[in-house]
């Protein structure tokens, strides 16, 4: 993991609502990347989690109410809210979303929020009739353009049985959102991938039976999405050549969406030259050999019929072996269900790519469609065994990693 959350103060506001409870593993996931966590229980927070569960975890005092503060022997609250880098709001219930909205300073939370100069970061839950009614409309978009940072809510399943947008983001991804923040600011001016051309590919791809059938695979794109946003946001000039998946394209990455191998194949043609060139999409390494231009119809008393693979273009293989105009550096992944090392060690002599991520996607390993991954990073230089972490901070490592490669070398004076 990056060093950016290393002693960073968050003050956390933990409003009202059953997700609540993922206050608690934020809290110690924050702690485990070195930063510090202050809370504030609103009322309505406390019927979800307790003071002695948060203040267990953060290892501070839990502040719940407004005039505590007015004792001179503690913390005042202009001092609490802005003693704190980021304030992070978890979960932001429509209720404090609308007081955010309206400037009200009832209680300690919104009084912090209030009297704040540090910049603020809310993950809102609701019901999605809530989250979709005019007046949370309003004041989300009002507080947008008051300059507060949002993090989800994400479409799901919801505890009231209901189903859309209004679930709160995961613990991994409020996460990301608070390194995203901080690495931003820290490589605002001087990006350490600034001219640096990368290509990235992402995703499945979709290898047609005919017009309205495909094979396909499980990858869900997070991975190399979320690398393509750390290199952007690191200043490199990033191009996206992306498979089918549910996900949004990334800000500042030029996206090209592709479905086939082949496709994807012209397509990074297309893109290169470039600096380095990542292949973390999942690319079918077979597609039927047919022609269907119409749907096949299962007629009655017919055959099965019976599908012939042939092999698709290795892209990541084409690429390392280009003689003329390679990228520097070529990085490839090797997902593997089992002998994980033996078999990146192995995938990295064959195809000629200069690193390989490996990982483990056998089913157990919840890495397929999942928001974790554990990396190894093999190069010349060995193998690095990075620990489970959110997909964006493999992203982020790898991208500290190549801006590292690039450095000039220090020279002994
Ligand atoms: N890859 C590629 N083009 C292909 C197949 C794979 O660019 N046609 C790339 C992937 O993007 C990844 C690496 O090669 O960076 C390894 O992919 P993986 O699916 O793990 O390996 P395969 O080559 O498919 O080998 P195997 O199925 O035997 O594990």
């Amino acid at each position: 993991m990056s060093d950016v959350l290393k002693n960073r103060r968050i003050l956390l506001i933990i409003g009202g609502g059953i997700a609540a409870y993922k206050s608690l593993e934020l809290i110690r996931r924050l702690r485990d990347q070195g930063a510090s966590v202050r809370c504030v229980l609103t009322q309505a927070g406390a019927e979800f989690v307790t003071p002695l569960s948060l203040g267990t975890l953060s290892g501070d005092k839990v502040y719940t109410d407004l005039f505590d503060l007015t004792d001179t022997a503690t913390i005042g609250h202009i001092e609490l809210s802005r003693d704190a880098d980021l304030l992070v709001v978890v979960p932001a219930t429509a209720d404090l979303l609308a007081k955010m909205s309206a400037g009200l300073a009832g209680d300690l939370a919104t009084t912090l929020l209030i009297a704040t100069d540090k910049p603020v970061l809310v993950a809102p839950a609701m019901n999605v009739c809530m989250w979709t009614h005019r007046a949370t409309q309003r004041n989300v978009e009002q507080l947008m353009a008051d300059g507060i940072h949002f993090v989800g809510p994400n479409d799901g399943d919801m505890a009231c049985g209901e189903f859309g947008p209004g679930r709160m983001a995961e613990p991994a991804e409020i996460l990301a959102a608070i390194d995203a923040h901080f690495s931003e600011n820290e490589f605002s001016g001087n990006p350490p991938l600034k001219g640096r051309r990368i290509l990235v590919t992402s995703g499945p791809t979709h290898e047609p039976i005919d017009p309205v059938r495909y094979l396909a695979n499980r990858s869900s794109g997070k991975q190399g999405h979320a690398i393509a946003t750390a290199l952007a946001r690191m200043g490199a000039d990033v191009t996206l050549v992306s498979g089918p998946t549910n996900l949004t394209a990334p800000a500042g990455v030029n996206l090209k969406r592709v479905e086939t191998a082949r496709e994807m194949l012209a397509a990074c043609e297309a893109a290169l030259p470039a600096d380095v060139a990542i292949c973390a999409a999942a690319v079918a390494d077979w597609r039927v050999d047919i022609d269907a231009t119409q749907k096949i119809k299962k007629e009655a008393g017919a055959a099965t019929p019976s599908l012939t693979l042939v092999e698709n273009p290795d892209i990541l293989a084409t690429i390392s072996k280009m003689k003329k105009g390679r990228p520097a550096l070529v990085i490839g992944f090797a997902a593997e269900t089992e002998k994980v090392i033996e078999h990146a060690v192995a995938k990295r002599a064959r195809k000629g790519c200069d690193w390989i991520v490996a990982n483990d996607v056998s089913p157990e390993s919840g890495v397929m469609g999942g928001d974790l991954n554990t990396v190894h990073l093999i190069s010349d230089g060995g193998q690095e065994d990075w620990p489970l972490l959110p997909k964006q901070a493999v992203a982020e490592r790898l991208a500290r990693a190549i801006a590292a490669h690039f450095e000039p070398k220090k020279t002994k004076s």
